[in-house]
């Protein structure tokens, strides 16, 4: 059985959707911990309290490569062959990514390659878009880019406001994400645009 790691920055809400697939056994893989670059994120006291291991990526003395030593000696003691970021608001280094190429998930909150950055669903309301919509991808060196495992359309509706949408796209996915692993991870195609 593979086994992964998921990587927050706040409030954790995909990664419990992941967590409480892969405890009740939707995912075939073990979450072998739960880190955030965040001591105060949210997520990390959720994560406890569900039963899984916590840590805290200190980017704080050494920068992101002490960080990311750090991670890479996690992955590596606790043999993690995935790694999931949710919600995860810090570049990792093109080093990095390059050590771990095929094997770094992410979610963002918009049909990719439209809006990407940190406010994906701001963004796209900003901008009047009719659909919208969530993006699961595998991570390469640029940001919110690297190739597209699935996609689920959220439609803005006339009566949407930016909260509205907001709950709908998060709705999307704590459903879309988990299923994509789970098929990611038993080695089946991935591929899902609805
Ligand atoms: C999610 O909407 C995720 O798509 C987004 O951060 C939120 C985290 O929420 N990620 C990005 O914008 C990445 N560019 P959560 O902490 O409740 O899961």
């Amino acid at each position: 059985m593979t086994s992964f790691a998921v990587l927050i920055s706040g409030r954790g809400t995909n990664m419990a959707a992941i967590a409480r697939a892969a405890s009740q056994g939707k995912i075939e893989a073990r979450l072998e911990f739960v880190a955030s670059d965040n001591p105060k994120a949210a997520g990390l006291k959720i994560a406890g309290e569900m039963g899984y291991p916590t840590e805290i990526l200190d980017y704080g003395k050494e920068g992101r490569s002490g960080a990311e030593r750090q991670l890479a000696g996690l992955c590596s003691l606790k043999r993690v062959e995935w790694i999931v970021l949710a919600g995860f608001m810090r570049i990792l280094s093109p080093e990095f990514v390059a050590a771990h190429r095929g094997r770094i998930v992410n979610i963002h909150p918009s049909l990719l390659p439209s809006f990407p950055g940190r406010d994906g669903i701001g963004d796209a309301w900003k901008y009047g878009v009719k659909i919208t919509g969530v993006t699961v991808h595998l991570v390469d060196q640029g940001i919110d880019s690297g190739p597209i495992l699935a996609q689920k359309a959220v439609p803005v509706r006339p009566s949407d406001t930016l909260e509205s949408l907001e709950k709908r796209i998060h709705r999307a996915e704590h459903g879309l994400y988990w299923k994509t692993l789970a098929a990611l991870f038993s080695g089946a195609s991935v591929s899902e645009r609805s």
